[in-house]
């Protein structure tokens, strides 16, 4: 199986993890990226079968809605039982490396307000230490050069994100050069930081269950 096949596996074995439990009522959260794309599409075989989806970016919201998937406003929604979401990298414990598409702080914002986040990802997005992806890190566009000194002070090499800007309005700095061994630890650190809104780790909210699509088939990581 290529890439594409394989994210078109996970993204079928997400839909059929999540459909025992849902019902008329149940709002999905759904993440951003290529992968995300392919469990949208997927989802929409069963649109009938829950009330309605929160979305992690406008790209996402815009093919929820070209499904006829209803997309609520996280504020509007009471409980979300469901995140399904893609990565740059995972480690064995779930932890995550995300925000390849920019999308992280919506993405870390919903995935806290879910019960459960099952992440979809190919084999090749499994890592024993985090790092070899940039780690996406978005910042408030006056206090990027402040923030990119205090990255390098970290030890990382915090490259600009040309041409972009977040649906928050935001800047992206990429940052090389990790290697994370402590990724709650960093994750707190990277926060602290005044100017940073948020950084692509997610470790202090991992993922609770990893369905890692391989050549001999889905298999199921969780906590
Ligand atoms: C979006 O901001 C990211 O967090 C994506 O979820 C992540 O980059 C995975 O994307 P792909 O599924 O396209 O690899």
């Amino acid at each position: 199986m290529n890439q594409d096949q394989l994210k078109q596996a996970v993204a079928q074995a997400a839909v059929d993890h999540i459909a025992p439990y849902l019902n008329q009522q149940s709002i999905i959260g759904v993440g951003t990226g290529s992968t995300a794309n392919c469990f949208i599409d997927a989802l929409a075989n069963i649109k009938q079968t829950f009330d309605a989806a929160v979305a992690s970016s406008e790209a996402t919201a815009e093919r929820l809605r070209s499904h006829g998937i209803t997309v609520l406003e996280l504020n509007a929604v009471p409980q979300m039982h469901f995140y399904v979401d893609g990565a740059d990298e995972s480690d064995a414990h779930l932890n995550l490396i995300k925000g390849g598409g920019g999308a992280l702080t919506r993405e870390k914002i919903v995935a806290a307000v879910a019960e459960t986040f099952v992440c979809i990802a190919d084999e090749s997005k499994m890592v024993d230490v985090l790092g070899d992806f940039p780690l996406p890190v978005e910042v408030i566009p006056m206090a990027r050069s402040y923030v990119a000194l205090k990255l390098v002070g970290l030890g990382g090499e915090p490259v600009w994100r040309q041409n972009f800007i977040t649906d928050n309005g935001n800047l992206i700095l990429d940052v090389y050069g990790m290697s994370i061994v402590d990724p709650k630890g960093l994750e707190q650190q990277i926060n602290q930081i005044t100017g940073v809104v948020t950084n692509g780790l997610f470790a202090q909210r991992p993922a609770d269950i990893l369905l890692l699509g391989t050549a001999q088939g889905v298999k199921t990581l969780s906590r």
